[in-house]
């Protein structure tokens, strides 16, 4: 008697778990930044910077080129699955419309950096300002499906990455010697002057409604395969570029530590707006021992022409490795897909050394409740 009573509201419980799964609105995902985020806006755009030929993307599975910059996934595409959603769309992409904007959008161009002048021989890029602009009229196209209050609520609730700053230094300050940048300021009152620009951009995203946002630092740009092939005989990175992203890691936390104390709680005012990832670290442990990780080289590129494969841009002429997952770096600058799902698994779980104040699953859980 008693046991069947309670039969309905068993069978009711039951048919809920079922039906949150279900109803549960994923998580928007915005992506801003460079080419190592970039998910195929160049594609549309006139531009050298872009990677819609093959071999790029030789190993998705029609082993067609995305405009990705890497054989296959690349680090949104894993955040994407490991928010449980598809990948997101380039904005410029016309399939960005109806219900695919509640996945998100990616707004991220290579080539481009923290400066207007980042990138200008790529000529047709979208610079970070102008990828802001774009995410405005991503929310007004948004409020126009779903209602203003809805779509401010996908907004608040939505995760985003930005990843930016490698290229004021490859591509400015030490793009070549003597650069106009270099002869403006020193090392030092440069990372000072790209940090206090970006730390605008950052304040503008959160003022645009974004409310958890993972900013990488700059990874080991001396180690990456074109700048060995122009620095290195032995194979150790160039320490010059080294320097910079050293000395540049720490400052960007610190000034997210700042940023943090400024605008208050991140979304559901829970926990923090800015998440650091310290990229450089993540690269270093497969630079220090690749074999560790099961890579035969951290320094030869897949794809690519002269030492180190890091010469120029890799194409259908050029050098291919046969066995991608040996190698951290696709091209002469970019991680394999294997590489990027190493660097993804410390963004989900990673300790402090490698993302803080806390990991990926840990906002997941913390925001749980935004999404049911
Ligand atoms: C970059 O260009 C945009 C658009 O022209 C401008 O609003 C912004 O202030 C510029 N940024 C810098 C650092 O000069
Ligand atoms: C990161 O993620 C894992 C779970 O995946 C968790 O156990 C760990 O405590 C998290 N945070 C830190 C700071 O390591």
């Amino acid at each position: 008697m008693a046991s069947s009573a309670w039969l309905p509201v068993v069978v009711c419980a039951l048919l809920m778990m079922q039906a949150v799964p279900a109803a549960r609105a994923a998580r928007a995902f915005f992506v801003f930044g460079d080419s190592l985020v970039d998910n195929g806006n160049n594609n549309y755009l006139v531009t050298t910077a872009r990677a819609d030929s093959w071999p790029y993307g030789i190993d998705t599975p029609d082993h067609r080129a995305t405009g990705r910059f890497s054989n296959g996934k690349n680090v949104p595409d894993l955040i994407s699955e490991s928010l449980g959603s598809e990948p997101v769309l380039p904005y410029l992409s016309p399939e960005l419309h109806g219900a695919k904007l509640l996945v998100g959008a990616n707004f991220a161009s290579a080539g481009i950096g923290i400066l207007n002048d980042t990138g200008i021989q790529f000529a047709n890029i979208i610079r970070i300002s102008k990828q802001l602009t774009y995410f405005q009229q991503y929310q007004h196209r948004l409020a126009k499906l779903i209602g203003p209050d809805q779509a401010a609520r996908v907004v608040a609730g939505s995760l985003t990455l930005i990843t930016l700053g490698g290229n004021d230094f490859v591509n400015n300050y030490y793009l070549v010697p003597y650069s106009v940048r270099s002869r403006e300021f020193s090392l030092p009152d440069y990372i000072k002057y790209i940090l206090s620009e970006y730390k605008q951009v950052l304040r503008h995203i959160h003022g645009l409604g974004a409310r958890r946002i993972l900013v990488t630092g700059v990874g080991p740009i001396g180690c990456v395969p074109a700048e060995l092939a122009l620095h290195s005989l032995d194979g150790r990175c160039d320490p010059e570029l080294q320097r910079a992203s050293e000395a540049y890691n720490p400052q960007l936390e610190a000034m997210l530590a700042e940023l943090n104390a400024e605008v208050g709680n991140g979304a559901g005012g829970n926990g923090p707006v800015y998440v650091g990832v310290n990229t450089r670290r993540m690269h270093d442990d497969f630079i220090d021992d690749p074999h560790a990780y099961g890579f035969a080289s951290a320094t030869v590129a897949c794809c690519g022409q002269g030492p180190y494969n890091g010469i120029g841009i890799c194409t259908m002429a050029s050098s291919l490795c046969a066995d991608r997952d040996q190698y951290v770096f696709w091209d002469a600058f970019h991680p394999t897909e294997r590489a990027n799902k190493l660097i993804a698994q410390q963004y989900v779980s990673g300790t402090t050394d490698y993302i803080s104040p806390m990991n990926l699953s840990t906002i997941i859980k913390l925001d749980r409740h935004l999404h049911d």
